[in-house]
């Protein structure tokens, strides 16, 4: 059982099927918050939420596509009805396709852009009206060390986590006086099935995905890929009160890649 720093907040957590927003949730709960957990697909969701349940938690679980505005509008409204209040919102769905810049194709990059930048934007500004109205509540916006500096073969995913920091900055400062918190968390590599993508890095660069990986290890000061639960060990920080002085901020959490 956690210490509770959650207890009598209401979450919405978006991408919470699997990876890092699963981690979210379930640490989320089990210090007393209760959840609106969204993704794409029911399946995976379900099964978080049989997770929670029995911890003891109130859960309710929506599907959609965060880059429809129209499907937004009304999961918002839904959590609403649901939950009485967002206390904290989570924008953690994304995804992640690397090519060369120059081979990639507007399709692709166009839902890397929509997906994560626009799926963010549209949640964050629908909850961000309700909780102007309430006085008060947390946003954290799952972010990358990619929104911070440039990276190899993952253009759209970049411009997308650079857009989102930015944002971050800008929420945050509109909002501070009506009460509300916008953060950003900046992941670097995290073991998820995100990171399955690794295979077309090492493609491109002519490597076996092991040696990618191991690759992309020795770069990490701390010679691993980050956790699930790391992440949402500082979304706990992020959405409680010990965070009560904090916005517009976007905190690294890399192993110590900013370093080299
Ligand atoms: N893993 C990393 O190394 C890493 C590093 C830095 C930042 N991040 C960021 O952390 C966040 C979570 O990543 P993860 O590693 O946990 O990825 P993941 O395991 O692939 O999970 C992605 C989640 O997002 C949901 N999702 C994807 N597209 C969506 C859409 N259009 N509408 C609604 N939900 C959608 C998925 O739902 P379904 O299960 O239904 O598909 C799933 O729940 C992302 O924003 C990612 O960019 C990850």
């Amino acid at each position: 059982m956690g210490k509770e720093r959650l207890k009598g907040l209401n979450a919405l957590i978006t991408g919470a099927s699997r990876g890092i927003g699963r981690a979210i949730a379930l640490k989320y709960a089990d210090e007393g918050a209760d959840l609106f957990l969204a993704a794409t697909k029911r399946e995976n969701l379900e099964n978080v939420a049989t997770e929670i349940s029995s911890l003891g938690r109130q859960v309710f679980t929506y599907e959609l596509d965060v880059s429809d505005r129209k499907q937004a509008v009304q999961m918002v409204d839904q959590a609403i009805l649901d939950l009485g209040r967002i206390d904290i919102l989570i924008n953690n769905a994304g995804v992640y396709k690397p090519a060369r810049f120059v081979d990639y194709s507007p399709e692709d990059f166009d839902r890397i852009i929509q997906v994560n930048l626009y799926g963010a934007f549209h949640v964050l500004q629908l909850v961000v009206r309700n909780m102007i109205k309430e006085g008060t509540g947390s946003v954290i916006n799952i972010a990358s060390t990619a929104g911070k500096w440039g990276s190899m073969n993952q253009s759209a995913y970049n411009t997308s986590k650079h857009g989102l920091v930015g944002l971050t900055r800008c929420v945050a400062l509109e909002t501070a006086a009506a009460g509300l918190r916008v953060n950003a968390i900046c992941p670097g590599f995290v073991e998820t099935d995100l990171l399955n993508e690794l295979k077309t890095h090492a493609e491109i660069n002519g490597m076996s995905e092991n040696e990618f990986r191991e690759l992309a290890k020795s770069r990490v000061p701390m010679r691993r890929f980050m956790k699930s639960e790391e992440i949402a060990d500082l979304a706990i920080f992020l959405g409680s009160d010990e965070s009560s002085g904090m916005t517009g901020q976007s905190l690294l959490i890399d192993g110590g890649m900013v370093l080299v």
